[in-house]
């Protein structure tokens, strides 16, 4: 087993949330009118997904809430093939979509994402991300909201893993192996 540790706390659950606070008056703002639909992509986004929809209620924003579990790393490594693991049901067709993910790495999740949703009929598309690593980036995608660019380094906590664990951490922390 890997021995791995965890290093400097990047966002703590203060910052996270003040964070939140302002990328939720900034969504709010853009979609007021509209009838949202908000689908969070599994596993990764599902902290800051609940936090995200709780702060939009406080803005009078009241989305249709779906998920749908994609994958595409193992470890650390982006496999560079996402595959849907769990499709999700909700008819979404002429709706506006915010689909939410956890980091923006390569660009091959949210990339394949935009796609699916709108090959299921989703009027408009937009994205928001908790992190954003613009120096991976393989495909040239930006997401719509952002709540922190970051260097790249691998990062876990606040629903991000390392092969399973760390996800119930309130706080996000670079991960290093131990040397
Ligand atoms: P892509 O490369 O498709 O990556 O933009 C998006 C997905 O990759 C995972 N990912 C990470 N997971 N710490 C993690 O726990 C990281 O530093 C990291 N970088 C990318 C994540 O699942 C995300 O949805």
């Amino acid at each position: 087993m890997i021995e791995e540790s965890i290093n400097d706390v990047l966002f703590s659950e203060k910052v996270i949330a003040e964070r939140i606070e302002r990328l939720v008056e900034e969504m709010a703002k853009d979609n007021r009118c509209k009838k949202i639909v908000m689908i969070g992509i599994l596993r990764g986004s599902f902290m800051f997904f609940a936090d995200l929809v709780r702060a939009l209620y406080h803005h009078g924003i009241h989305p249709i809430i779906e998920f749908t579990t994609m994958e595409s790393y193992s470890g650390t490594e982006s496999r560079g093939v996402v595959k849907v693991l769990k499709e999700f049901t909700t008819d979404i067709t002429g709706a506006d979509v915010i689909v939410v993910d956890d980091i923006l790495d390569t660009g091959r999740t949210l990339d394949f994402a935009i796609k699916h949703l709108m090959e299921r009929g989703a009027a408009s598309v937009k994205t928001c991300v908790l992190l954003d690593k613009p120096e991976r980036r393989i495909l040239p995608l930006q997401a719509d909201y952002v709540g922190f660019k970051i260097d790249d380094h691998f990062v876990i906590g606040y629903g991000l893993d390392y092969d399973g664990a760390y996800r119930e951490l309130p706080y996000i922390a670079r991960l290093t192996p131990k040397t």
